[in-house]
């Protein structure tokens, strides 16, 4: 079975059971700063976990594109994906665990045809949190999993949340047996020998997690996600997701071009270059910090591999069409932005590769002077800095180093390396702890006044100014939108002074729910049409600004204080960058 063929299954299958398919929001969340990247498939729908009406009602499916970069140096073994397609099915207060069960069983043994002896589970063992998953258990095996293929553990395996603080709850995982040989008498699904596979993960949320200590919720939610690749990958009967046809047609292009042996390296290019794709079609843009720092490591980390892979780069854009070809017809906005996508990448090779010359520069100077100095030896910092300041390449240093009959240690480059990762990772973790779920009298003030921002940059620089992309904290708002220009003072002081006048004002924000052909009938603009469901709530302000949006907002604009621009700049090509504040008033 095809992955596409699995996709349209599963949403028909959950269609069929009176769930609504909603369309995938894009993999960069919008009005979400405590995430850089869409990373399951519920993100998206925390306000309506907690509570908030979904206009699509209480049964929901569709299939979500995913990006993790926690493992993102781990790629190029046989199983590591950054990108990856969840499919998912939620209940919002509706049924719970025995439905969820029945719904997952049936899917797998009767939809896929996964014999159900290949199928064990694993159910939340309980603690002092939340007791024993006595529940789950016998449902599993009502649907007919034999007691001896139920497991039981602890909150490391069968408990699910995002981050540190959200709505979460405990889970049940269900693993396919490869067939495999056991590795030892006590291998179970919770052993990585590669034996059992995990499938898909059923969490039953109903709590609340802040500050280490956890609530009930209003409702209990199910949330279930079933990775694609993978469930490709083991319905054909293939050892990894790359001899799948998502990866295969590009592998075995690489394979031809490539005058250097190397699997890993092969699947890093094939892998980053299709995560990159996938960003840049949802409006990303390579850049030194966040999510346009990941973009640009995985545009980079590809052009490496290809160097050592020695596959001329000029067949890059070649390349690409190819992996478009491949993707199109699960993923259209990549046939839309075919043009676009290939610019940014072909840049951001070319700035790379300038970046690796200048490096080869650095490199001289320091073999020279240690050459002048009879040290035949360079050190982890040497190579370490030579990466940090100029992106060289250990590997490169090291090849380079050992023709020019220099000995190098890399055990201490990765020892600063790990430091390195390790700092990155607390980062990242930081970007976590705001909670997915962050929507407080602040953010939701700055969410308002992105929609006035919106209007007033309309009537400035004119009505072909359409929003980009958003981000809020509670400190500020930032807001990109197409300007083919930097806005001059007086633009900048116009904005603000219409924003501030509607605040004035203090205009009504009105809530309603409509078809999605009926809102942009009506003038109701949007950012990315085709994240939206049929039914959709439309906000309006006053006569000033309607927009499709998933709220919440605040419910007159006197609420939001004074507005000032703190920052213009450019945000990418074509595209203009606005940081504002609200004062209080
Ligand atoms: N949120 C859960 C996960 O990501 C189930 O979808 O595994």
């Amino acid at each position: 079975m095809k992955a596409i063929e699995i996709r349209n299954k599963y949403l028909k299958f959950f269609e069929e059971h009176g769930h609504k398919v909603i369309p995938s929001s894009p993999l960069i969340p919008e009005n979400d700063p405590s995430v850089l990247f869409t990373t399951a498939g519920m993100q998206p729908l925390v306000p309506y976990l907690l509570g908030q009406k979904h206009p699509e009602g209480t049964r929901l499916t569709d299939y979500q594109k995913c990006l993790r970069t926690n493992d993102i140096d781990e790629v190029g073994d046989n199983r590591h994906l950054t990108y990856f397609e969840m499919l998912g099915n939620w209940s919002l207060g509706d049924y719970f665990k025995e439905e969820s069960i029945k719904l997952s069983y049936d899917f797998l043994t009767k939809e896929l045809g996964i014999p159900e002896e290949r199928i064990s589970v694993t159910c939340f063992a309980g603690d002092s949190d939340c007791p024993k998953d006595e529940l789950t258990a016998s449902c599993w095996e009502k649907a007919g999993i034999p007691k001896d293929r139920i497991y039981f553990y602890g909150k490391e395996d069968n408990w699910w949340i995002a981050g540190e603080e959200g709505p979460c709850g405990p889970d049940t995982e269900m693993f396919y047996d490869t067939g495999k040989p056991k590795c030892s008498p006590d291998c179970q699904p919770s052993c990585d020998c590669g034996k059992y596979v995990e499938i898909w993960n059923n969490v039953f949320m109903e709590y609340y997690k802040k500050d280490g200590k956890y609530t009930k919720l209003t409702q209990k939610n199910v949330d279930t996600g079933l990775g694609l690749e993978r469930m490709t990958m083991l319905l054909q009967g293939k050892e990894t997701p790359f001899d799948t046809e998502l990866f295969k047609g590009v592998m075995d292009k690489l394979k031809e071009l490539a005058k250097v042996d190397d699997i890993a390296s092969i699947r890093i290019v094939a892998e980053h270059m299709r995560s990159s794709m996938m960003i840049i079609a949802d409006g990303g843009r390579p850049s030194n910090i966040d999510r346009g720092y990941i973009l640009r490591r995985l545009i980079r980390r590809m052009t490496r591999h290809l160097n050592k892979l020695q596959v001329d780069l000029k067949e890059l854009p070649n390349l690409l069409d190819l992996n478009i070809d491949i993707l199109k017809e699960m993923y259209p906005e990549l046939e839309s932005q075919r043009q676009e996508i290939k610019e940014v990448i072909n840049a951001e090779k070319d700035k790379f590769m300038r970046t690796l010359n200048n490096g080869e520069r650095e490199f001289n100077k320091v073999i020279n002077k240690l050459k002048s100095q009879n040290i035949d030896k360079i050190d982890g910092k040497t190579i370490f800095n030579l990466y940090e300041t100029y992106g060289f390449p250990p590997e490169v240093t090291k090849d380079l180093a050992t023709e020019n009959g220099f000995k190098v240690d890399l055990s201490e480059v990765e020892k600063l390396f790990k430091e390195h990762q390790e700092k990155s990772r607390m980062g990242s973790d930081q970007k976590f702890k705001g909670g997915l779920a962050e929507q407080n009298e602040k953010t939701i003030a700055y969410h308002t006044a992105t929609h006035l921002l919106n209007a007033a940059l309309k009537k400035v620089i004119g009505e072909n100014s359409h929003q980009r992309g958003s981000n809020i904290t509670v400190e500020r708002m930032r807001f990109d939108f197409n300007c083919d220009h930097k806005l001059t003072d007086e633009e900048k002081q116009k904005v603000e002074e219409i924003v501030n006048e509607w605040i004035k004002e203090d205009l009504p924000v009105t809530v309603e729910t409509m078809q999605k052909e009926d809102a942009l009938k009506s003038g109701a603009e949007c950012m990315f049409i085709e994240k939206y469901p049929d039914d959709v709530t439309v906000y309006t302000i006053g006569n000033i600004s309607k927009e499709l949006c998933g709220g919440p907002h605040v419910k007159h604009t006197g609420e939001l204080g004074h507005f000032k621009i703190v920052k213009e700049e450019a945000s990418s090509q074509g595209v203009r960058r606005i940081k504002a504040i609200l004062e209080e008033k």
